[in-house]
């Protein structure tokens, strides 16, 4: 961070290369073209140069782009994994997803109002669960186009009385691509003419071949209408979280991803964000897509206040400048005055960038109308 090779300082000097080596040679050190240069000797040659040296506040893009979604081994814990839910059209995700609250949160929240936030977490034999409340193909296309990679494990559900259709297929490609763990449910067993073995039978010819039939993915026969096997379906979501062991570093600055946002009247943008690695906290400053600001206020799932949101967590959160897009990626600063500089070049950059398509679209109208 911050620092010039040779090459480098040499250009912005507009000296050779050689210059400098041969300084450096006089001052001991033997350097090549492309060797880093540390603080002190930058400062120690420009002062030669009489060239005076100011260190610019580096916007570095890079680092958001790259940094804190790893995992630093030494300090990480297991985190709740985050499923989302695909199928095709009818064969019963939000029914699914209904179900799980109403079973999970409901109960055992006595009182808790549930809030819309796009996400919601459960609890099944102690340990959380993430699901992520959005429609399972924009979860995924919308998210990875932007370059948000927030799912651990898929569910697909395939109704027993449809059997495999373009969707369920569709979602099988795309957790694949992502390399994302399915498990599948195989919904309606209430249903008189459900045929759970036919869906098998289908899944196997895409390559998910069942456990009892020799191969490796889970299936479990649920009915989301009827709340059949969803304890099971959460157990097998718990396994595969214990064999994949997701982890996170809560004592870093948050990353993350937007699920959803809009404006609110009232309270201005409103963002829900899944943190991915660190703890978001009050205050903290934030950069988030092309916007920025800091987090004024933080309600769950539960439409409770908190304070703070460990890895895993979903959380809407006040205080932003801007109504960020799904599938933006967040990070928190340390230093305010650094989020807002990110935060209002990414906008530049974005106004920029809409301001060349709309030109662009502009003269291709103009074409077709002459
Ligand atoms: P889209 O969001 O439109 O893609 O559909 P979906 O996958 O979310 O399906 P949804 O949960 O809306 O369910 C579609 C229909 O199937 C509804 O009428 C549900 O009541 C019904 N349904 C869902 N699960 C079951 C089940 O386990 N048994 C029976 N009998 N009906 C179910
Ligand atoms: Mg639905």
């Amino acid at each position: 961070s911050g620092s010039l090779t040779v090459g480098q300082f040499a250009e912005k000097l507009g000296r050779p290369s050689t210059d400098i080596i041969k300084k450096l040679m006089v001052l001991g050190v033997m350097a090549t073209k492309n060797q880093d240069l540390d603080k002190d000797t930058i400062e120690l040659l420009a002062g030669d140069y009489g060239v005076r040296v100011e260190e610019e506040v580096i916007v570095d893009e890079a680092s958001f782009e790259d940094e804190g979604l790893e995992i630093d081994e030494k300090t990480a814990v297991l985190r709740p994994p985050v499923v989302t839910i695909m199928g095709h059209v009818d064969h019963g995700k939000t029914t699914l997803l209904d179900s799980i609250r109403h079973t999970k949160v409901t109960a055992g929240e006595a009182g808790g109002i549930t809030q819309h936030i796009g996400a919601y977490q459960v609890v099944h034999e102690g340990k959380k669960i993430t699901f992520l409340d959005t429609p399972g193909h924009a979860a995924f296309t919308t998210m990875r186009a932007r370059g948000a990679e927030i799912t651990d494990i898929t569910v697909l559900v395939v109704a027993a009385d449809d059997g495999v259709m373009p969707q369920t297929v569709e979602a099988i490609h795309h957790a694949r691509a992502a390399k994302v763990p399915i498990i599948v449910a195989v919904n309606k067993i209430d249903k008189p003419n459900a045929n759970p073995d036919h869906v098998m039978q289908e899944l196997s010819e895409q390559g998910l071949v069942p456990e009892d039939w020799g191969g490796d993915t889970i299936f479990v026969k649920i009915s989301a209408k009827k709340g059949i096997g969803i304890d099971d379906l959460l157990e097998m979501i718990l396994l595969v979280a214990e064999v994949n062991e997701y982890k996170a570093n809560p004592e870093k600055p948050a990353r993350g991803a937007v699920i959803e946002a809009e404006l609110d009247k009232g309270k201005g943008p409103v963002a829900t964000l899944l943190v991915q690695n660190g703890a978001l906290r009050i205050g903290d400053a934030i950069v988030v897509g092309n916007t920025f600001g800091r987090v004024r206020a933080m309600v769950n799932d539960l439409g409770r206040r908190v304070k703070k949101a460990t890895p895993s967590t979903p959380v809407e959160i006040t205080g932003l400048n801007n109504v960020p897009q799904a599938g933006d990626q967040f990070m928190v600063f340390e230093d305010e005055k650094k989020a807002r500089q990110i935060g209002e070049t990414r906008a530049e950059r974005a106004l920029i960038t809409e301001r060349k398509e709309t030109t662009s679209k502009v003269s291709l109208d103009d074409l077709f109308e002459k």
